[in-house]
């Protein structure tokens, strides 16, 4: 069985090297001996690289050639990818792919005719990168009812908090860094608005609940409108903002999910990881919280979860991995404006006098946070647990001044 490779950027590129790399070990593994690599797509020319000679330019060639089984679909975005995908499942190939944005929109369609066409289509590394965890929970916890994930999913974000909280860097320089380093996407709006977070939890909830969850569907806002303030803030409260997605299953069957800046406490197993680690929390019924901790963005790590879905099918050739879910539905997803949460408010205001009492007398009772190098009218504080559709009541009906941050805050 031969594997051709559609897309030789950071991630094909890695698949690339780590299947020359390993070959012998993978071929063991596998079980296949001649489990090669026969071609890559890709528009580009790699002069001098030394897989020159398999780069071919005409999809075509890969979806005729019946000597290969899998093809890995490293090319990123929606368009051709997901055609390319469906083509080569209905020509009877497994497709192993790190594109979450596909696998997010379309997953169930293609799963189905995955299934349909009695073989695979896997994507451990379209979540946390080189972390484990589309197997271990379709495998390890199936076992368990699970009640809620929650986690951080984009490595570029946490970088970039990561950048702010330990060295007050600025958000534009942090996410410039990113970039240098690789881990942000082709856009970096995909990563800083939360889009690539809101598609890791779309896929996540799909798995664990078991119903296709669409990104249109996910309340999503990134971390380009945090502040140093806040992050200063969230220190003097004794925690930290993160990028959170999380999803909840719901008693009447429906869930909730959003992807938002958060603040967790700072004895959460979430609030130490940093840089460009991913960290994802399922609580299962039987088993309680586990925590999936490890690097979620890069080259290597990413291309090490392509190449075991490659070696998983190469090893069990006649028989498909089952990954499959339902449909989803409009209604399946809750409004998260019903959801619980307590928050973080940032305010500015000319009558601090005033603005206090008013807070209190809307708020009820609040905890007050204090900061160093705090601005001339400036006041910051935690409310009590309430409906987030009552918290944005409340703040609607702030006169005497003018919010600037609404964080919530987790419970993990
Ligand atoms: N841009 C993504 C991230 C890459 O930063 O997490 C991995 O999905």
């Amino acid at each position: 069985m031969k594997v051709a490779i559609m897309g030789y950027g950071v991630v094909g590129s890695g698949v690339a090297e780590l299947l020359n790399k390993n070959r012998a070990n993978i071929i063991k593994k596998s079980t296949q001996p001649g489990l090669d690599l026969k071609y890559i797509l890709e528009v580009k020319d790699f002069p001098g690289d030394p897989n020159e000679g398999l780069i071919i330019k005409d999809f075509e060639t890969i979806l005729n050639d019946s000597e290969v089984g899998i093809v890995v679909e490293t090319m990123g975005g929606m368009s051709p990818a997901y055609e390319y995908t469906l083509a080569c499942l209905k020509a009877g190939k497994s497709v192993v792919t790190s594109n979450k944005e596909v696998v997010a929109a379309k997953g169930y369609e293609l799963l189905k005719v995955a299934d349909q066409m009695n073989v695979s289509y896997l994507f451990e590394a379209s979540v946390g990168g080189g972390i484990p965890i589309i197997r271990p929970i379709n495998q390890c916890l199936a076992a368990n009812e699970i009640k809620e994930i929650a986690g951080i999913l984009n490595g570029t974000t946490n970088f970039i908090l990561t950048r702010m909280i330990n060295d007050a860097m600025s958000f534009d320089d942090a996410l410039k860094l990113a970039q240098e380093k690789g881990y942000a996407e082709k856009d970096p709006t995909a990563d800083v608005e939360g889009h690539d977070a809101c598609r890791k939890i779309c896929i996540l909830s799909s798995l664990s609940f078991g119903r296709h969850v669409y990104p249109e569907q996910v309340y999503t806002e990134g971390i380009t409108k945090i502040d140093l303030a806040d992050v200063e803030y969230a220190r003097t409260w004794g925690g930290a903002i993160k990028l959170i997605g999380r999803a909840k299953k719901l008693d009447d069957g429906r869930i909730t999910a959003m992807v938002s800046p958060a603040l967790v406490e700072g004895h959460s197993q979430l609030a130490g990881v940093e840089g460009v680690f991913n960290a994802i929390l399922v609580r299962g019924d039987a088993t309680g919280d586990v925590v999936f901790y490890g690097r979620g963005a890069g080259k290597m790590p990413t291309a090490s979860a392509v190449v075991a879905d490659v070696i998983d099918i190469a090893g069990q050739c006649n028989s498909k991995k089952l990954i499959a879910w339902e449909d989803g539905g409009d209604d399946y997803v809750a409004d998260y404006k019903l959801t619980q949460t307590a928050a973080y408010i940032r305010c500015q205001t000319q009558n601090m006098v005033a603005a206090l009492k008013e807070v209190e007398s809307l708020f009820g009772q609040t905890q007050p946070l204090t900061r160093q190098d705090a601005l001339e009218g400036e006041f910051a504080f935690i409310t009590g647990l309430m409906a987030e559709k009552d918290l944005v009541g409340l703040m609607e009906r702030l006169t005497s001044a003018e919010v600037l941050s609404f964080i919530r805050i987790t419970d993990y």
